[in-house]
């Protein structure tokens, strides 16, 4: 008889992890099943037997509750308040609810210590904060909480990394929301694996939920999202948390975008626009207008799509450059935009309009550092290419929409009447969109409607 080594992992009570997702599997592989990375799983060590240990606690972290009958489930106990940033608050379905769990994800020096301390600082007027710090002295904390403005007095600081002493303090202090900067700074004594690895991670959070839920406390939890780091990416915990907060840009521009991928509390796909200016960041309330700010006029490659961002249109331009290639192989990079379904318009391009396309590199850009994954957009890749590739300019105020099927057919997409709406708000005058969308549209004035069937009849235009 022999012994697997999955056994021996058993019985040695050694797990395998996946630092970017948290596939957990008892042998370890090359590629994690779960989010197919390569090189990712790792060995932790886990505590006890798997019926002592605390996964298999409920997440209200209490045990032992007693079936309820759902006529006694008191449904008014969502609590909200706001977080002092409307675009932030909308992002959250509607304010911060009482006793959630929200993390908060990004890149390091996006902005994410900055936004949560101006929350902080607002919800701070009216609740008990504190804010927990593994990665700052209070000196310096000081010093950024300057520049954003004051701290009113309820405002309470904390530079701890071990869970157990935090758990004590929040225990004194009774805060009505915590903030934990960051979770990978974070370590539990009941775990002896190195602090940012994937069980102590997940052991913390775990150990933060409890306090969360058990207590009616908001708990805001900063992941560093680390593509190849050491560290465990904040995806190990989203499942565990209420809310998933991502924010998108790049630190080298101004503009930061807040989304919700995960909401227990309301809709995903949500977005905030934030500008980070001297004094932290600030709302940006009329992002189409922030988005188009530069465009060129004239200029070919150029056009402007609406784009439906949860419940809010927003317009942004995208940008297309198509010239002949130098080598065997063309280049083909697209920013912002699926790169599959750059490639799959182009193919389609080739095709059904005619466009030698196969000889030409390919650089498409989403200005304004927004990523795409609405179909709505494959219109406005289709006519920024075409432009590139003849060399025609689109009129300036052009906006276009549309989705683009495998037979260049050009498919409608929803909400189509709301996305017109904005475009006549902002001043544009023509409208190129599916023309099966023309119905629903309806007549609206100050604008013109170009329905359109196929990539071909479009080109013919
Ligand atoms: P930070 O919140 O520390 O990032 P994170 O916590 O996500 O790692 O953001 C740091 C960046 O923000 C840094 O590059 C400086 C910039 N910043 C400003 O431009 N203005 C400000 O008022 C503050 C506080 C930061
Ligand atoms: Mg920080």
């Amino acid at each position: 008889m022999h012994t697997g080594k999955a056994d021996m992992a058993k019985a040695k009570n050694i797990t395998f992890f996946c630092k970017e997702c948290g596939y957990e599997s008892s042998k370890w592989m090359g590629q994690c099943p779960s989010c197919q990375e390569w090189n990712t799983m790792v060995e932790a060590p886990v505590k006890g037997s798997a019926q002592t240990g605390s996964h298999n606690v409920g997440i209200t972290g209490i045990s032992g509750n007693a079936p309820i009958r759902f006529s006694q489930i008191d449904s008014n106990s969502e609590d909200r308040y706001t977080t002092g940033f409307g675009e932030l608050d909308r992002v959250l379905g509607g304010g911060i609810v009482a006793g959630s769990m929200v993390l908060v994800g990004g890149d390091p020096g996006i902005g994410k210590s900055t936004i949560l301390l101006q929350v902080c600082a607002n919800i701070a007027a009216s609740r008990k904060v504190l804010y927990i710090s593994g990665e700052e002295s209070p000196g310096q904390i000081k010093m950024r909480a300057d520049r954003i403005g004051n701290m009113p007095d309820n405002f309470t600081l904390m530079c701890e990394t071990n869970l157990n002493t935090i758990d004590s303090a929040i225990r004194a202090e009774k805060p009505d929301a915590v903030v934990i900067d960051s979770i990978q700074t974070m370590y539990c004594e009941t775990s002896d694996s190195a602090p940012g690895s994937v069980s102590q991670v997940r052991e913390s959070t775990n150990a933060l939920m409890q306090i969360a839920k058990g207590l009616g406390i908001t708990v805001f939890i900063v992941g560093h999202v680390t593509k190849e780091g050491v560290v465990a990416g904040p995806r190990v915990l989203e499942h565990m948390v209420d809310t998933v907060l991502y924010f998108e840009g790049e630190r080298s521009e101004s503009y930061r975008i807040i989304r919700a991928v995960k909401n227990r509390f309301g809709a995903t796909n949500e977005i905030g626009v934030f500008e980070m200016c001297h004094e932290g960041l600030r709302e940006v309330l009329n992002p189409s207008e922030y988005m188009l700010e530069g465009k060129p006029s004239g200029e070919p490659g150029s056009v402007v799509v609406c784009l439906m961002e949860g419940t809010r249109p927003i317009m942004v331009e995208i940008q297309a450059l198509v010239c002949h290639t130098n080598f065997g192989m063309p280049r083909r990079t697209a920013a912002g935009a699926d790169y599959n379904r750059m490639n799959l318009l182009m193919a389609v391009l080739e095709k059904k309009a005619g466009m030698q396309l196969s000889g030409c590199d390919a650089y498409l850009n989403i200005a304004g550092g927004l990523k795409v994954s609405e179909p709505a957009l494959d219109l406005g890749m289709v006519m920024a290419l075409i432009s590139s590739f003849r060399n025609i300019p689109i009129p300036d105020r052009t906006i276009v929409f549309g989705e683009v099927g495998l037979t260049g057919e050009v498919r409608s997409v929803s909400q189509a009447k709301q996305r017109v709406a904005e475009a006549v708000k902002l001043g544009f005058e023509e409208c190129i969109l599916p023309a099966a969308c023309l119905k629903s549209v309806g007549d609206i004035s100050g604008i013109r409607l170009t329905g359109v069937k196929s990539v071909s009849e479009l080109c013919r235009k």
